[in-house]
Parts: structure tokens; sequence; C-alpha cells
């Protein structure tokens, strides 16, 4: 089945339409975690910010972007797309694809004035097969999306596919087992936790990032040319921040699975805020790129 949906330009308007996702009776949330909040697309915001010098690291491992046409798989709020612009220059092209066209209506708004690449969006379910009508893109990119689906092993072929000879494939995501307090704090392990159960439980795999290369080469692709870690371990402030905001995010699935009760993640809440004061540091989970030139 071929399940490309809305096709639209900076600029241009609609380049061309079939149908959209609610249209075709997908149930966007059947498989993705979070919610499709304005908050929860704000703690995306933040989080993107946070691996921006991680993604621009992995950006420059994978080499130079031959012509200038990318590929933003899973862009969400397009929170990448202003590193990748960066990597095209002003007569390049980044095209951000997501299922959720609500996060595309917001990256469209944040990245129309970032930058001067153009850019353009399709609303996709990548789990399905996708029609992109393009001869193939000089780098396809995906970060913090694979984690979010079921058969990754299933999908990296069709991201190979995009790839045209001499381009390149790069996948950044998360190993969340990594994430940990220093020195240990109960209430953030307590987060962490419920963080990680959740995925868990959802029948994610929370160490993808780390099986990644194992992934390409179970997938069929060939073995990655380079796989790299980025460690961040910052302060109780910022950390404890961007946890509440996950927690809240992940309040019903948390809730739905009975990973505990609403009053104890109430209290777990209330409890982060004062630990946000405290002297831990906290390791986030490491982010790890793994990336493939296609031979010409
Ligand atoms: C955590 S966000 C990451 C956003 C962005 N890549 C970034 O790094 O800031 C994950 C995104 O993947 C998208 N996504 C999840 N499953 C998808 C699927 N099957 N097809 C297309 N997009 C998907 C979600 O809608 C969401 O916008």
């Amino acid at each position: 089945m071929v399940v490309t949906m809305v096709v639209e330009s900076k600029g241009n308007g609609v380049v061309r339409s079939n149908s959209t996702a609610r249209d075709r009776g997908y149930n966007m949330t059947q498989h993705y975690l979070f919610p499709r909040t304005h908050r929860e697309y704000q703690r995306q915001v933040l989080q993107a910010r946070a691996w921006e010098r991680a993604t621009r690291q992995a950006l420059e491992n994978c080499g130079p972007i031959l012509s200038g046409h990318i590929l933003d798989v899973g862009c969400g709020c397009g929170g990448a797309m202003p590193l990748l612009a960066e990597r095209v220059g002003a007569h390049g092209c980044v095209t951000g694809l997501d299922i959720d066209g609500e996060a595309i209506a917001t990256a469209r708004t944040t990245t129309t004035s970032s930058h001067s690449a153009a850019n353009k969006f399709v609303q996709a379910d990548i789990s399905q097969r996708v029609n992109l009508d393009v001869d193939g893109f000089d780098l396809v990119f995906a970060r913090m999306v694979l984690l979010h689906t079921h058969r990754p092993v299933e999908i990296l072929p069709r991201l190979w596919e995009w790839v045209r000879p001499g381009g390149s494939l790069l996948i950044m995501d998360y190993d969340l087992t990594s994430s940990s307090s220093f020195p240990q704090h109960t209430v953030i392990e307590r987060a962490l936790r419920f963080s990680i159960d959740t995925f868990r439980r959802g029948g994610l795999d929370v160490e993808i990032g780390s099986r990644m290369p194992a992934l390409f080469v179970e997938a069929g692709l060939p073995a990655p040319d380079g796989c790299d870690i980025t460690s961040m371990i910052l302060p109780a402030g910022p950390s404890v921040n961007i946890l509440r905001e996950s927690l809240f995010s992940l309040r019903a699935p948390i809730l739905r699975l009975r990973l505990t009760d609403a009053a104890t993640l109430d209290r777990t809440d209330e409890e982060l805020a004062v630990a946000a004061d405290s002297q831990v540091h906290v390791r986030w989970p490491d982010m790890v790129a793994t990336w493939k030139r296609k031979p010409i």
C-alpha cells in the first residue's frame, strides 16, 4: 500500500495532496506513546536543543552533503531542521516527514524564519510503504524516531532505499538504559524507571541506539561506516525539568500500563520539583549516531 499523504512546500502551497492520515483512519497514537499537544511539542523542542552539539558532530562525521537534498524522517516540530539546513546551504532543500500533521504545522512555522534552505513537508507513516516521488536524497536522517517504532528492521531498508548513490543514512537514537543520577537520588531514579518501563512495557526497544549497528546488518543493510556515542551529564535543574515534562507527557500510558497510580505520579512530580534544586547530576540517555554512505 502506498501511503504518501500530503506534500507541501514553503512558499509554494500544496504541491501534491492525496488524503490525510485521519481520512485513512490511522490511529496515530497506537504506537507513539507521547500525546499530540502543544506542551509535548515544547518538550520536543527543549530536547532537540539539548542534542544540538551531538547532532552537528554526527552530521560532520557523515561527510559532505553533495548536492543538497536531505530527508528528515520523523521531523516532529522540526527540531533538527535548522542544523540540516546549515549542511545544504541556501540553495539546498530539507524535506521533513512525519506521521503527525500538527507537528508538521509547528515545524513549518518554526523553521520558516530560521534558515534560507527550502523546506518541504510530507505527512506519512514510515511503518507503511511510502512513495516519495524523488530520485533519492543526499542524506536520510532520523533522530529519536526508530525508538518509537515496533519493527525498525522493516523500516531501515525503506530509509536506505531513499538514499541516492553517494548519499548517506544517519540514524540517531537513544539508549535509555544509561540514564542515572549521581549521587543516586531516590525520586529521580523512580522517575527514570517510570519512563523507561513505559517504553519497555509498550513493546519498544529501550537500547535501540546501542543495537543500531547490529540492526543495520539484520535489516540487510551494509555494516555501518561509523557509530558514535554522546553521553551527557547535566546538573539537576535542566535534567529534572525535562524529566518532569517527559513524565507529564507519559502520564496516560503509565497509568494505562498500571506502572503506578495517579497519586504517586503527582507526588513524584512534587518531589522532582524539590530535587531540581539539589546538588545531584544526571546522566541523560546516551545518544548513539550510526551512519553509512551508499557506494556510487
Ligand atoms: C521524539 S520526536 C523526534 C522529533 C525530531 N526527529 C527531533 O529529533 O527533534 C519523534 C517523532 O517521530 C514521529 N513518528 C513516530 N512514529 C512515526 C511513524 N511511524 N511515521 C512517521 N513519523 C513517526 C512522531 O510523530 C514524532 O514527531
